[in-house]
């Protein structure tokens, strides 16, 4: 049945999908994507954004008992970026969990606020339900069996920061986080009411300002891999400001440190040759950790064409 023509106003309160006409290819599209029928309960992200706000207000030497500079320790308290190799710190403190699979990581989680390993698990269980249904999705639009990102993972990896930015007297010096892409394959962020965020786009730095109950989807470096370019990681930072603290909890997906990820046998062709060439995740991740943020992205090391 052909619809009437009429104004896009009177056309979202009747449909909750974007009609094929407003559809752009892949590689056309924002790479941007806030999702807000994500089936995970209003009630768990107000409670894990209190939480991650309850943990940065305890006591400093409460606190102090999860800090590791060391990016290999799987639960950790820590600043700025990476504190060894970096040059100019950031203005953030984050605490750092592995949360895939939950059994070999809950204990060394903090215990305080006493719901935390409780409330967090829940919240991580969600969030990897949401994530393994858009990889589903993505592996359809790229044409590929539902499965096949999945597959791909290994044993899969899921990790989540809290990352808390206090108010900066002077936020025009420095950064929350400087521009970067995610070294993971996908990143589901949630902010809280603060804006902070931002992502380049044509050249230009964008704020993407906080919807209350709305994931940002962030593609990471991985998907950028796996669909030999289609997808594009997202490059997007993080600024401070004078008045107000912010809170904005990442949850990172990705594979696990044994799986090989290179593009897609399918998507490789004679007008789309292979852009990377294959390695572990762990190669990838430790390059990632050791090179700091300011040199962006770390994919043009893996380049097929470059050599390793
Ligand atoms: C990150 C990140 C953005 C934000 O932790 O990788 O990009 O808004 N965070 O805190
Ligand atoms: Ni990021």
């Amino acid at each position: 049945m052909a619809a009437a023509k009429r104004l896009l106003t009177d056309l979202v309160s009747v449909v909750n999908h974007v009609p094929s006409n407003y559809i752009r290819p892949i590689s056309d599209r924002p790479n941007l994507l806030e999702i807000k029928n994500h089936g995970i309960p209003e009630t768990m992200i107000s409670n894990i954004l209190r939480i991650a706000k309850e943990f940065f207000r305890l006591p400093e030497s409460e606190r102090l008992k999860n800090y590791s500079d060391d990016p290999s320790k799987t639960t950790r308290l820590s600043t700025s970026f990476n504190l060894k190799t970096e040059k100019v710190s950031n203005w953030r403190d984050f605490l750092r969990l592995h949360c895939y699979p939950l059994e070999d990581f809950l204990h060394e989680w903090p215990t305080n606020p006493p719901s935390f390993r409780e409330d967090v698990a829940e919240y991580c269980s969600s969030v990897r339900g949401l994530v393994l249904r858009l990889l589903e999705a993505i592996s359809e639009s790229l044409g590929l069996e539902r499965e096949y990102i999945s597959k791909q993972l290994g044993k899969h990896g899921q990790h989540m920061a809290m990352n808390y930015y206090p108010p900066c007297p002077q936020p025009e010096l420095t950064y929350g986080l400087p521009g970067h892409t995610d070294p993971n394959l996908i990143t589901i962020l949630l902010q809280d009411d603060v804006p902070g965020l931002q992502v380049l786009r044509n050249g230009k730095w964008i704020a993407v300002n906080p919807i209350p109950n709305t994931f940002i989807i962030n593609i990471g470096d991985q998907m950028q891999v796996l669909s030999n370019d289609r997808y594009k990681s997202v490059l997007h930072r993080a600024v401070v400001n004078c008045d107000k603290e912010r809170i904005s909890i990442p949850t990172f997906y990705c594979p696990s440190s044994e799986a090989v990820i290179g593009p897609a046998q399918k998507l490789i062709d004679e007008d789309h040759p292979a852009v990377y060439r294959n390695f572990t995740y762990q190669e990838f991740y430790e390059k990632f950790w050791n090179r700091g943020l300011a040199t962006e992205c770390c994919l043009d090391l893996f380049k097929a064409s470059s050599p390793s």
